[in-house]
């Protein structure tokens, strides 16, 4: 395994000359296993509402459960750069109105470089998301972006659906990707988008792109773990491959357990502690 922590540097380095490969984690076994493959980076996603926690929406994760597990991805990472998920409400308005204000942001992003120990931050595009992402990286905090799909602010994009399919929508994306290198994100998540304006978008940009469900042309990839593990059941995005299907493996193998367990077949001999017959003799006396 290559321990040299990837940086920042490497990820723009790396533009037009490899593909860059992302996947998210939430704990400390899947994150390990995820670096030791040599995966460039790995996102603490706010997908974990979705995929660990069993909650319907994205919106419903705050900062504890997020430096949470943050925490326990960055105690197993040794190489990949590891990227902290803000949280709806964290960094953009809420549905009451209430604007978080730049400076509330900053501290947000704060807390997953010092308290977990994250290398950078991703922030989904809303409406004044540019004021936050200018804060956050003049604070010296690095900023991937994320356009396209925003799960956040599904809502507001006419639901779960492909973005940019009419040149209005696509110009109005590339737009988006623009001012956000301008301000200076390393990076930029694109999210279900057509994949001619993926790589559109990819030609403009001197910051690498990473699609899910934009197409082979962007600079590289990024799924959420679960999916492409065959842990989540609930729904599978046009976009997933699954590599192999753990659900099917571990429904196995606790049916195997159980029946065992219900036949005394386990725990077998090579599973169970011995001692020699006199001392048991002495204990029954
Ligand atoms: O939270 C997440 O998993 C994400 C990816 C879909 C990019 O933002």
């Amino acid at each position: 395994m290559d321990t040299q922590k990837v940086t920042v540097s490497d990820i723009r380095e790396a533009k037009g000359k490899r593909k860059l490969t992302m996947l998210t984690a939430y704990d400390y076994p899947l994150a390990s296993l995820i670096d030791k493959a040599g995966i460039d980076m790995i996102l603490v996603g706010d997908s974990l509402a979705n995929v660990v926690l069993g909650l319907q929406s994205t919106t419903q994760v705050g900062m504890t459960e997020m430096l949470h597990h943050a925490r326990a991805v960055t105690r197993a990472v040794k190489h990949a750069l590891v990227i902290g998920d803000m949280p709806y409400g964290s960094y953009q308005a809420l549905p009451d109105g209430r604007q978080v204000m730049p400076a509330e942001s900053v501290k947000n992003a704060k807390r997953f470089i010092d308290e977990a120990n994250c290398d950078v931050v991703k922030l989904e595009w809303f409406d004044k998301c540019l004021d936050v992402t200018k804060e956050i990286i003049n604070s010296g905090i690095p900023v991937m972006g994320h356009i396209g799909l925003t799960p956040q602010t599904a809502d507001k994009l006419g639901g779960f659906k492909v973005q940019g399919k009419d040149a209005q929508a696509a110009q109005r994306l590339i737009k988006q990707a623009e001012d956000l290198e301008k301000l200076g994100c390393f990076a930029i998540v694109l999210e279900c988008v057509p994949d001619k304006i993926a790589e559109i978008i990819t030609q403009k940009l001197s910051i690498p792109t990473i699609g899910i469900g934009a197409g082979v042309a962007c600079d590289g990839q990024v799924l959420v773990s679960y999916d492409m593990l065959g842990l989540f059941e609930r729904f599978t995005p046009k976009f997933v491959k699954k590599y192999i299907n753990l659900s099917e493996q571990i429904f196995s193998a606790v049916k195997a357990y159980k029946s065992e367990v219900e036949k005394g077949e386990f725990p077998a001999k090579e599973h169970t502690f011995s001692i020699k017959q006199e001392e048991v003799d002495k204990v029954k006396k």
